[in-house]
């Protein structure tokens, strides 16, 4: 993970880059840094904390310059310090390094670097790079050379950036499996983890692929693969307005984006019929269909299963992204991967389509971002159309991605669906908003919350457990609903907090008795149904939607709950402890 960004211009980078910085946050906030090249030397300040506290310390003052790089970390090697945030810096501090990313071989290569008598100030991975390329220097080769020298001993993925005290003009940026994208702003220049960095100043962007080196002056850029060979691509021009950024009247991004569910999850629903179609004749053209995906975009992968099952009698299973390795022996050219991810840049993901292309598999992507890696890589993908989702949890993205799996489900079974209906019951949904903040008071000293549902509920049970645990850090699982007597109703006692997900489906008979069986054990039951029943202790009323549906109208109440739960324990619900949105390693 970790959001690298460079800029080169004709007038001073410092707020440039730690605007840049606040906009890459979500990739990471565990530390921060920045590098300043003053004319004379890089100077480095870097702290532990998020871009405000970087942005209070009085060094920056003195710090001006038309050249730098900076980094907001999300530590993998090495712990949260000062001196393990980047940049990195060479033993003669003329040559400073951000990375995104792991270095595989780095203890192998920080070994050999000792013995010739470098010197390491860090416990992290990225510190070799800059000593590496120091070494490199010393042959002879000038810096380009010396970077691309010093690459091609690298393992693993990597995104960096390379800014050299003997060189004023430019900066260079280093791509293998983790993103990396050259903004092109007329009088200054950025290479960027994210254009969210530099969506601002610039909507032209290039986004360089795997195994290449960018050099990025004023204003000019040329591109190599790592053999030194020049490489020419064509200049995209960004969809994406930098006003989406915004929170506007909310508090909080993921509030934001929780109510922007009203409209996101239509925009979702209006995909273009014929690629839609060409979708389905994919799903269909094979023999075995593997739905992959992470987190959240997992839970929807299985709400994908169910629904293709359901409505088309279209096998597939789902698999973790980071468990797909066991099931390589399967796949062929007759195997087709649908990979579901908001942020298209998730490694575990990446790994998995990438092994299947190489097997022959095709890839279909459910994605938000148009630019990512995985779009990018698919032979064909819908997207989410919701516009950027900054908060760290995913919400609206979520929404989305079941609204274009409704899409296709409906195409491949020749349905269709009343979507005003579901329009107006979404609405409707927000009515209990308050409620919910209540209910994240009255269990405001809860240490468990379980989260139970059948069939397409049981997702969602997963889904609502994950939101409660990473906004409010309490600890909370989701079960199959049938299963809670197979062991976990040994874990409830006086006073724990079940929610129930028990809409008027099929399902809604099995799961009152199971909720009969957790009330005879102390549970407090907060039931999420459009059937009111004296067994709740609470009863959060839902609309009546199409079964299909209820999915939608169940999570965007758990959403509430664990954004009011974060709120009441004091936490912030945009930037939960120890996380980052997009998990570029694996
Ligand atoms: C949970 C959450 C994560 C992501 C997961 C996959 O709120 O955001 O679990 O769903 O990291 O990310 P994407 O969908 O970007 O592949």
């Amino acid at each position: 993970m970790c959001g690298i960004i460079g800029c080169v211009s004709d007038s001073d980078v410092l707020e440039i880059l730690l605007d840049g910085l606040t906009n890459m946050e979500y990739r990471g906030y565990d530390s921060v840094g920045v590098g300043v090249h003053d004319g004379k030397t890089i100077k480095v300040i870097k702290v532990v904390g998020r871009v405000a506290e970087l942005a209070k310390n009085p060094d920056l003052k003195s710090t001006c310059g038309k050249i730098g790089l900076a980094h907001t970390r999300w530590a993998t090697h090495g712990g949260v310090t000062p001196e393990n945030a980047h940049p990195h810096l060479s033993c003669d501090r003329s040559i400073a390094v951000v990375h995104n990313g792991i270095i595989e071989n780095y203890q192998l290569l920080k070994n050999e670097l000792e013995l010739k008598g470098h010197i390491f100030r860090s416990t992290t991975d990225t510190e070799i790079i800059p000593h590496l390329i120091e070494e490199e220097l010393k042959t002879g080769r000038n810096q380009r050379d010396a970077l691309l020298a010093a690459v091609n001993k690298l393992k693993g993925s990597y995104a960096f950036l390379v800014l050299f005290r003997d060189l004023n003009d430019r900066l260079y940026g280093v791509r293998k499996d983790a993103p990396l994208i050259i903004g092109l702003g007329g009088n200054k220049n950025f290479v960027a983890s994210d254009v969210l960095s530099f969506l601002k100043h610039t909507k032209e962007a290039i986004f360089l692929d795997n195994f290449e080196v960018a050099e990025v002056r004023r204003n000019s850029y040329t591109i190599w693969n790592f053999n030194g060979e020049e490489v020419l691509h064509t200049i995209s021009t960004l969809a994406w307005e930098a006003t989406s950024f915004q929170k506007k009247e909310f508090t909080h991004y993921t509030l934001k984006e929780i109510h922007e569910q009203r409209e996101s999850i239509f925009k979702a629903f209006n995909q273009d019929i014929n690629e839609v179609d060409r979708f389905c004749l994919s799903l269909q053209g094979v023999n075995r269909v593997y739905i992959i995906g992470a987190g959240t975009s997992y839970h929807a992968a299985l709400i994908a299963k169910h629904l293709f099952i359901k409505m088309a009698k279209l096998p597939a299973e789902v698999i973790l992204a980071s468990e797909f390795e066991d099931y390589i022996p399967l796949v062929d050219e007759d195997t087709l991967l649908l990979a579901i991810s908001q942020s298209g840049e998730t490694a575990d993901v990446l790994s998995a389509i990438n092994v299947g292309k190489r097997k022959g598999a095709s890839v279909l992507s459910i994605v938000n971002t148009p630019t990512s890696s995985l779009a990018r890589e698919s032979d064909y993908t819908l997207y989410l159309k919701c516009g950027p989702e900054v908060g760290v949890a995913a919400t609206k993205s979520f929404t989305a991605q079941l609204a274009v799996i409704y899409s296709i489900a409906f195409r491949l079974s020749n349905t269709a669906a009343d979507l005003q209906r579901l329009s107006k019951a979404v609405n409707r949904v927000f009515d209990v908003e308050r409620q919910l903040a209540y209910l994240a008071q009255v269990f405001l000293t809860a240490k468990d919350c379980y989260f139970i549902g059948r069939g397409l509920n049981y997702p969602i049970a997963l889904e609502g457990a994950l939101k409660l645990k990473e906004l409010s850090y309490i600890h909370a699982e989701g079960f199959a609903a049938g299963e809670l007597k197979h062991g976990t109703l040994a874990l409830i006692s006086e006073g724990v907090p079940v929610v129930a997900l028990n809409p008027n489906d099929k399902t809604y008979h099995d799961t009152l008795s199971n909720v009969a069986e957790l009330k005879a054990r102390g549970a407090k039951v907060i039931g999420v149904s459009d059937v009111a029943n004296p067994l709740y202790d609470y009863y959060v009323e839902i609309p009546s939607v199409e079964s299909i549906f209820y999915p939608i109208v169940e999570v965007i109440p758990l959403q509430m709950f664990a954004y009011y739960s974060a709120l009441e324990r004091g936490q912030n619900p945009d930037y939960p402890r120890n996380l980052a949105k997009s998990v570029t390693v694996k």
